[in-house]
Formats: C-alpha cells, structure tokens, sequence
C-alpha cells in the first residue's frame, strides 16, 4: 500500500482539499482507495460522508488515536489528511507513516514565512534527510497576475524541495468539496483548467520520482 500524506503546520494552506481531491483522483483511475483523517477538524472524513454512492468508493479511515489498524488491507493507495501545527515528535510520527509528502502553500507572506520553518524542520527529519520518503511543495489558491502570486512562484521555486504544481482559487473546489467529489468528478466544461493544473500533481504521484 502506499501511503500519499497531505502535511504542513499552517492551516487552512489547503490540506483537506488537496487530499479529498488525490483520493478522488485515485479512486476515479480504477485504484482501491482509503482516506484517513488526522485533524480533529474532520473535513476529509465529512467530505466522505457527503459522497454520492454512485461515485468510486473510498474507504474511511478514523482518527490518529485510532493509528492505522483500521485501514483497509486490500487499499492500494491510503490518502492521509494531516493535522495543522504539527511539530517535534508528533511531526516525526506523523512522517513515519508516508513515503510521499505534499505540501500545499498559499500566496501570503503570513503563510511562506511559517513554511519556511515548517521545511526547515521537515528537512532535518532523519526519514527525509535518508530519503525514505519523498516531499513535494503545490501552490494554492494562487490567482495570476498578482504580485504574491509571484512572490509565491519565486519563494517556491528557491526553496529546494521540488515545486511541482500552482493550482488556482477556485469555486470548483467549494463546489466540489460540497458534494463529496474531487475536481476530476466535476464536468469537463467546468473544471478542464483544474484538471490541466493538476496534471503535473498527478504525473508527479504516479511516477517513481514521488516514491522513496
Ligand atoms: N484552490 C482553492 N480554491 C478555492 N478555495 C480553496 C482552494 N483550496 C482551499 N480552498 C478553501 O480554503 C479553505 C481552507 O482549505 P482546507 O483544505 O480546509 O485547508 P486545511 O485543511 O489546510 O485547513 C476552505 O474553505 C477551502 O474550501
Ligand atoms: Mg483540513
């Protein structure tokens, strides 16, 4: 199985919905997946509860006092929506539970500035620095044209872990967090420039160059 985490100590920079969306994304591909929800917050597991029947199924996995005894052994893929504000040695387990790490960061100095830290730390975890397990960092809500948008894209760009998406703010991801779907559940008309953004994302998931 592998394990997909969704981790920065900032919140609201887009954890949820990056991992609601991977799961769907996943799961839409044919491959059987899990969703496991480690922020007392709830939002991936909600998101679960508000998916259709009709849609590619996936597994619900309890909390972080739960560990991970109840994950599904048939998944092929487990999508973890990590807690904010994690660090030191719940950091270091959280870490041990993935072999891919994405990290969204959003366009505001408030939120570059705590992942400068957030990195930093990440970095200096023996399982990174061994590459066991490997981190990418995503843009969110990004809007073109704006000058943090570019103070973002060069942040990012510099900050030597590999940047591998900028994906833009958009009702898509409301609309489609309301309805337990993922942007790639939404009809194409709408959400074709959401899909072209995550293209990378995805090329990045599905290859080795994601995976220790
Ligand atoms: N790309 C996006 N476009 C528009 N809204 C977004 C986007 N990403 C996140 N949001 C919204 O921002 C808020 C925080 O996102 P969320 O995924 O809950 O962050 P976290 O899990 O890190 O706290 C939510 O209201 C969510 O709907
Ligand atoms: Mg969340």
């Amino acid at each position: 199985m592998r394990h997909i985490m969704v981790l920065n100590a900032k919140g609201g920079c887009g954890k949820s919905t990056l991992a609601t969306n991977i799961a769907s994304y996943f799961a839409t591909q044919g491959a059987a997946v899990a969703l496991a929800d480690y922020d007392p917050q709830r939002s991936s597991l909600d998101w679960l509860d508000r998916r259709p029947d009709n849609r590619a199924s996936i597994a619900a996995v309890a909390g972080f006092e739960d560990g991970l005894r109840k994950a599904p052994r048939n998944a092929d893929i487990l999508v973890i929506d990590a807690p904010a504000r994690s660090h030191g040695s719940e950091l270091t387990d959280l870490v041990k539970h993935a072999e891919t790490i994405v990290v969204p960061v959003l366009p505001s100095t408030i939120d570059m500035q705590a992942t400068t830290a957030f990195l930093e730390e990440l970095k200096n975890l023996t399982k990174i620095e061994k590459k066991q397990a490997k981190v990418a960092v995503v843009a969110n809500r990004v809007r073109e044209n704006t000058l943090i948008y570019d103070d973002l894209d060069e942040y990012l760009t510099n900050v030597r872990v590999p940047y591998i998406a900028a994906l833009r703010d958009a009702q898509n991801y409301v609309r489609a967090y309301t309805r337990g779907i993922g942007i790639f559940e939404l009809p194409e008309y709408l959400a074709w420039p959401d899909w072209d953004e995550w293209e990378p994302l995805t090329a990045w998931l599905r290859t080795k160059r994601s995976q220790p």
